[in-house]
């Protein structure tokens, strides 16, 4: 029978848990069709769902001063306040509990879930002993509370664990956070209370007295006194860290404290969150679909892990340099997950003495890139490689060259795949002709079929074939043609950067194309002449003069010409004509009645302006025609987007 199950329930049990750990420590090998996946992210079939009495939220992110400064501005804005006093606390880097107490007990905890709905944990709550079974509320006349905290493991706590699993001869655990969460859905509450798990509380989100009435910012009035009710109800709380600011300048002085207080706090932080004080004010304050207005996390500058260099990747690029990529052993790192690192160049590996399997340091500061800082060669135990720099191209098996003063090694072969690949998937990009429908697996794939052996034969795609491929359909045949016929209008700027020309961007690409009326007056300009264009340096002129006098890429162009790719630099092209726009950035969304898409975009560059493609705290307009979505409600949200109509921007750039 097809019912029939094929192994006990308790070997299924035990496999899904070792698979859901070996999902956890490398996240990189989760498939989609894993059995974890079958139910929404953090919900396991383990335990009830059960719907928060208020959702819990996220945090909006900061990273520097500047941030905290606009976010202070924003609140004052909301509150039409002068200045607002803030608390700023340790961001805990646990997991996130939500505590329900009723008539002075605990009657139900919960994890965070996806927000909204969050897995039923109490059993495993109570054999916390920092989360009290039962606590005086009532002596407060508050009936009904919800808590908001975060379990975690204590610096010391989490080491002590781990020595004492290595003894044991067990596994280690990789972090406190994951082993946190982990430990908190454990079926057996004793071995929960092995992990040395602690709660910390740090927000009231609920709280009603006997006649339902809510107390928030009526009875309780600042997050500061909702600590402390906390902290003497017997919760441990961040009450001793905690710091009330007067104004955002005394927030920046304390959140530079904390950078490096953090390394000696006993426990995990991955930055600040600073709360408005008043609850009345938070209130007013209000919040989106993902965020309170009235909070912000302040992320610390730079953080470093370890991690393990398990191997080296040789990556070759679109102008055939060949970048090692360095594999490492997943690791979080500021809030996301690296599993690769550019280990740039042959001279920074002999720089800094990587060698294969070696513990290296990782930093990632913010949003930017992560960096291998060094190796922790204390850590060595002599089963370390050296890494040879390959001599031939991973791709083409061309033998690679080094040019004198340079610290790449490059693939010269011009008809090396690899670097097809590259040149085609810069192409297509979004800065570049902004090809629909032509991602980046499509290209390997097509190049890997031998349809794409250089930027021209994306026009000249074998559509009857493809039409017969796997995945395929008329319907996606269909809108890859339209992707790619429409690319063939676009202005010459565009096509310029398309072209993976060294060093010409965007920026470059617009200044060049101004002094042309077709792209094939740079093959008769000198060096020199170039140079005097402005914005044009010696290094830019020289490159775009050797581009130009390769006649395998002036071969290039001809090709694209014929196949009716514009070349010419059209009255109906001219960039930035004023810069009514200058500094403002525009979204358009919904049905447009009075122009095109494509012409609201030329409008907005042609007066300095600049289009972005979401909704974020970065956009100053959005644009709206008939039936906008979610865009335009994701924008009423942030304050400082103004909404236009078709009418009013057109007004606006005269
Ligand atoms: S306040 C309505 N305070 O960080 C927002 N959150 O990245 C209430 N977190 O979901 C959250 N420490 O799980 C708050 N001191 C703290 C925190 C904190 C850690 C967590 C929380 C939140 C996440 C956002």
């Amino acid at each position: 029978m097809l019912s029939e199950p094929i192994i006990t329930d308790f070997d299924y049990d035990s496999l899904f848990k070792q698979l859901r750990e070996l999902e956890a420590a490398h996240p990189d090998l989760v498939t989609s069709d894993s059995p974890t996946q079958r139910v929404a992210k953090g919900l396991t079939e383990d335990f009830a769902q059960v719907t928060h009495l208020v959702s819990m939220l996220s945090l909006d992110n900061s990273y520097n001063a500047a941030d905290v400064i606009d976010f202070d501005r924003k609140v004052k804005e909301l509150t039409g306040q002068q200045t607002v006093e803030y608390c700023v606390e340790p961001k805990f880097d646990g997991s996130s509990i939500a505590l329900v107490y009723e008539n002075d007990q605990l009657i139900r905890a919960a994890t965070r879930g996806d927000g909204t709905v969050g897995e039923d944990i109490t059993n495993n709550a109570r054999a916390l002993s920092s989360i009290p079974l039962s606590a005086p509320f009532s002596k407060h006349g508050i009936y009904r509370i919800e808590l908001r905290g975060e379990v975690i493991i204590k610096k010391d706590v989490f080491e002590r664990i781990n020595e004492e699993r290595k003894h044991q001869g067990l596994k280690t655990f990789q972090n406190s956070r994951n082993t946190a969460s982990g430990s908190l859905r454990l079926k057996d509450p004793k071995e929960v209370q092995s992990r040395g798990l602690e709660a910390v509380l740090y927000h009231v989100s609920y709280a009603v007295d006997k006649q339902e009435k809510n107390l928030l910012a009526t009875k309780l009035l600042t997050h500061y006194g909702n600590i402390e009710l906390l902290h003497q109800c017997g919760f441990k709380t961040p009450i001793k860290e905690l710091k009330i600011c007067k104004d955002s300048a005394h927030v920046s002085a304390f959140l530079n404290e904390w950078e490096t207080k953090r390394l000696t706090f006993n426990i995990e932080t991955d930055g600040m969150v600073v709360k408005v004080n008043d609850l009345k004010m938070q209130e007013q304050c209000g919040s989106t679909s993902h965020h309170p207005r009235w909070a912000i996390a302040y992320k610390f500058a730079a953080k470093q892990a370890q991690s393990r260099l398990l191997d080296i990747e040789y990556q070759v690029g679109r102008t055939g340099a060949v970048t090692p990529v360095a594999k490492i052993e997943p690791v979080r790192l500021a809030g996301v997950t690296i599993s690769s690192i550019s280990l740039h160049n042959e001279d920074f590996i002999t720089e800094k003495d990587i060698k294969l399997g070696d513990t290296v340091i990782v930093e990632r500061a913010g949003e930017v890139i992560p960096y291998i800082v060094g190796v922790v060669a204390d850590l060595r135990d002599g089963s370390e490689k050296k890494i040879h720099f390959p001599k031939t191209c991973p791709s083409c098996g061309s033998e690679l060259i080094r040019p004198e003063e340079e610290a790449i090694w490059r693939c010269d072969n011009a008809d090396c795949p690899a670097q097809a690949e590259e040149r085609i998937i810069h192409y297509v990009s979004k800065d570049a002709m902004d090809i629909d429908g032509l991602g980046r697996s499509i290209i390997i794939d097509f190049v890997q079929r031998g349809y794409l052996k250089n930027m021209e034969y994306i026009y000249d795609l074998p559509y009857d074939e493809i039409r017969t491929l796997e995945g395929w359909g008329e319907k996606s045949v269909t809108n890859l043609k339209e992707g790619i016929e429409s690319s063939k209008g676009r202005p010459i700027w565009r096509l310029l950067t398309a072209l993976g020309i060294r060093h010409v961007g965007v920026t470059t690409a617009k200044d060049l194309s101004k002094h042309v009326k077709n792209v094939f007056e740079f093959e008769h300009m000198d060096a020199e002449h170039l140079t005097n264009i402005e914005g044009i340096g010696p290094k830019v002129a020289q490159s775009i003069f050797e581009f130009f006098h390769n006649k395998g890429n002036i071969h290039l162009l001809e090709r694209l010409k014929e196949f009716r790719v514009n070349t010419e630099n059209r009255a109906e092209d001219a960039i930035a004509k004023n810069n009514k726009l200058q500094g403002k950035t525009f979204l358009f969304t919904g049905s447009l009645q009075q122009f095109t898409r494509d012409r609201a975009k030329q409008m907005v560059e042609e007066n300095g302006g600049t289009l972005l493609s979401g909704v974020s705290t970065k956009l100053n307009y959005l644009v709206v025609g008939e039936d906008a979505g979610s865009k335009l409600t994701k924008a009423k949200a942030i304050p400082t987007i103004e909404v236009l109509t078709e009418d009013e921007f057109l007004k606006m750039i005269g």
